[in-house]
């Protein structure tokens, strides 16, 4: 049995008891994953908690284990879908590049305010403007990607997501190409990893040939 079928079984069985029996209900904070459970709450503290959470994070462990950056694929998912109780392909991938949409979005309003800041010089201003324009590339390029999943076009996906690993690196460029250090390094690095990150998942069980 899958992993995930298991976890629905479980999870519906704990409904089910929970339901017959309303005088087993526990006090345990809304929306938490385990306020389903019909155990005296003084069990949650120990193993029951401990497997059902453990469950998950085995769950998003056995996707992430596909990528090259694990555990800014963990990061990204816990941060971007905290609340992601069902997990498959389509829904890790969604989780990542809603990561990746947040975490570019800081990228440009952090280049924004560098690109105003008298601090630097004009050059390095000019070139972080640059950046602003590929990373939005990128942005657009990440819709195109969210747009050709829906329309089930793998091609369209892979070659859309190929390129935002590119524009994000044509930020970089500029800069390399007059030997100066780019304030945005860090952030172009991260967010290639993430869309690494998506690749990888989109691609799982798969030759690495994107
Ligand atoms: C397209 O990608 C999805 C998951 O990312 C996969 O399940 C499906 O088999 C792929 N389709 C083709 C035709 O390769």
């Amino acid at each position: 049995m899958r992993p995930a079928t298991l976890l629905l079984l479980l999870f519906l069985l704990a409904l089910t008891s929970s339901l017959l029996l309303p005088s087993a209900a526990i006090s345990v904070p809304r929306g938490s994953p385990i306020s389903f459970l019909p155990v005296p709450s003084s069990a949650l503290k120990t193993s029951a908690k401990f497997s059902i959470n453990g469950g998950l994070e085995a769950l998003l462990k056995s996707f992430c284990k596909h990528t090259d950056y694990f555990d800014l694929c963990m990061s990204s998912i816990r941060k971007a879908a905290p609340q992601l109780r069902s997990f498959n392909t389509a829904s890790i991938a969604a989780a990542l590049m809603k990561a990746v949409d947040a975490k570019a979005h800081e990228a440009v309003a952090f280049a924004k305010k560098l690109a105003n800041d008298p601090h630097f010089t004009g050059r390095t201003r000019e070139l972080l403007h640059d950046c602003i324009d590929t990373y939005s590339d990128a942005l657009d390029n990440l819709k195109s990607a969210g747009d050709a999943i829906r329309a089930r076009d793998n091609g369209t996906r892979d070659s859309m997501l190929s390129a935002m690993i590119s524009n994000f690196g044509t930020c970089e460029d500029g800069f390399q190409e007059l030997s100066l250090k780019s304030p945005t390094a860090e952030w172009t690095e991260t967010l290639q990893h993430m869309v690494d990150n998506v690749l990888a998942i989109v691609n799982k069980g798969r030759p690495n040939d994107y």
